[in-house]
């Protein structure tokens, strides 16, 4: 028979009364003296750290990256330097709007974040089940997602406000078509796609330049709910899609993710129909098609949530050699909004945290802070340049001198020549879509929409009409009598 252990409070002392508090008499009252009272009480009252201003509700796993196929000519990141090669990774799920104990089966983007431990540092691929985004400039952010959020008076979702904004932001329609399709509705984690949506760089050994954009494409199959199978879950099953994922990996069924490129060159960047860097377009596939790369395989789910999964930070600043940034202006936001979000939410040397923390060596000259439990660098030099530990930077990864489109400083219009934001939502409600899936999509905006409501109804509904109208006559026909709109009065 195993040896008990013995209860202990945190300093180590054993405790024998775990649950009787010391008192004046059998009925009290409570002496201050107890302090493990008071331990239990006051780390109870620490339990909680902020959740996620966004992505609140999420699901993680471990897992593995197996290249398949060689892309050395277009990047010399470590992680791709030969078929065959397997880097650790750590995979987040979540959907954005809702808060920690949210359903899973919300009309919402999911989140599909990656973080590959490659020999040359960790590289997060922070990416959404969405190619595309509402927004092109990373200043809109916070006002798009107060939409999402909470209204402030009555702490109620709110079809008005949401409306409001997309129809005064037509730049999100693309989007917005996406997710008020059934692709809006995934069913669970392991049957959608994951896009790194942005427009990276990928630079290879000889300091040569491409654009790049992730995909990675579920080898499951794609399989979305309803918007009435998805109600019904919000009720009988919120954590649905994190049930799923559990049980299928700890019952061997690991899922599998293939990991695709498109890859275009500063040349084709330059005559692409559309901006290249604009996160509200795609790359057509038929000019720019997929390449294979490798493959991903989520096989452990972690012994504790809060550890690894709560505590996981994951940022698009965490890029390696042989991976750039581009000029996307979404992108540029999100390098500085991720790991200060993380400071806040986890603390200064949240990537110290194991789930965080690069597993080959890291030599900074970054010191204390809270919470340094880590070595601290020991006694090794804090400054630097020093005549003691004989650390260099790294020549090879200098990384390629970015060129500019131009060197005008200003605020420029996001939309000024880049306001075509309707081709590419026209292409997919009328030639990917199939007749029922229309249908679906149609069903599910008159839905939405029907919530909007107070004086400014008609004025809201008539202008995101207008904009699905120019979309697709179908499209903003259907909505229109959906929502017992008289269409030959709205076209006059
Ligand atoms: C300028 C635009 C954006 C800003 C300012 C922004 C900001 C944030 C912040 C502050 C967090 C919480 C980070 C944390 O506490 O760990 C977050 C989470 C997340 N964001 Fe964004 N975001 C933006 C756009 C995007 C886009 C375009 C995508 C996808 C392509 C995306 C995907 C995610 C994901 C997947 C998470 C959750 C990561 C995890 O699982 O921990 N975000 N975002």
């Amino acid at each position: 028979m195993s040896e008990k252990k013995t209860i202990t409070t945190s300093n180590g002392c054993p405790v024998n009364h775990y649950e009787d508090t010391q008192t004046a008499g059998p009925r009290g009252p409570v002496l201050l003296q107890d302090y493990f009272l008071q331990e239990k009480l006051a780390q109870f009252n620490r339990e909680r750290i902020p959740e996620r201003v966004v992505h609140a509700k999420g699901t993680g796993a471990y897992g593995k990256f197996t290249v398949t196929h060689d892309i050395t000519q277009y990047s010399r990141a470590n992680i791709f330097s030969e078929i065959g090669k397997e880097t650790k990774l750590f995979a987040r799920f979540s959907t954005v709007g809702g808060e920690m104990g949210s359903a899973d089966t919300e009309r919402d983007p999911r989140g599909f974040a990656l973080k590959f431990y490659s020999e040359g540092g960790n590289w997060d691929l922070v990416g959404n089940n969405t190619p595309v985004f509402f927004i092109k400039d990373p200043k809109k952010f916070p006002d798009f997602i107060h939409t999402q959020k909470r209204h402030p008076k009555t702490n109620c979702k709110d079809a008005t406000m949401v409306w409001d904004y997309w129809s005064l932001n037509p730049e999100s329609l693309h989007q917005v078509l996406i997710l008020m399709s059934d692709r809006g509705t995934p069913d669970g984690y392991r049957f959608m796609n994951g896009y790194g949506s942005h427009t990276f760089s990928l630079v290879n050994a000889n300091n040569e330049r491409v654009y790049v954009k992730f995909h990675y494409k579920t080898q499951q199959g794609n399989k979305t709910l309803t918007e009435a199978e998805a109600t019904v879950l919000k009720g009988t099953d919120p954590d649905y899609a994190q049930r799923d994922l559990v049980t299928a990996i700890e019952n061997g069924d690991f899922p599998k993710y293939t990991l695709k490129i498109q890859v275009m060159t500063p040349e084709e960047a330059k005559t692409f129909q559309w901006n290249p860097f604009d996160l509200t377009k795609i790359w057509p596939h038929k000019d720019f098609p997929l390449m294979e790369v490798g493959e991903i395989e989520l096989n452990e789910i972690p012994d504790n949530y809060f550890q690894d999964v709560e505590q996981s930070a994951f940022s698009p600043s965490n890029l390696v050699d042989g991976i750039g940034f581009s000029p996307d202006k979404m992108l540029q936001g999100r390098i500085f909004a991720y790991p200060d979000a993380q400071r806040y939410r986890i603390g200064a040397n949240y990537n110290a945290l194991p789930v965080n923390k690069c597993p080959y060596s890291t030599n900074s000259y970054h010191r204390d802070g809270a919470m340094r439990f880590d070595g601290n660098g020991g006694s090794s030099p804090n400054h630097y340049p020093n005549s003691f530990d004989g650390k260099v930077e790294d020549e090879k990864s200098q990384g390629l001198p970015y060129l500019l489109d131009s060197n005008e400083v200003g605020y420029f219009d996001r939309n000024f020549n880049d306001d075509d934001h309707y081709s590419q939502p026209k292409g997919l409600f009328e030639e990917v879509m199939n007749a029922q899936q229309q249908q679906n999509t149609i069903h599910n905006i008159v839905g939405a929409m029907s919530g909007i409501d107070g004086p400014k109804k008609k004025e809201i509904i008539n202008r995101q009409l207008c904009h699905w109208f120019r979309v697709s006559p179908a499209l903003g026909k259907g909505i229109a009598e959906g929502l017992g709109v008289k269409v030959d009065e709205f076209i006059k």
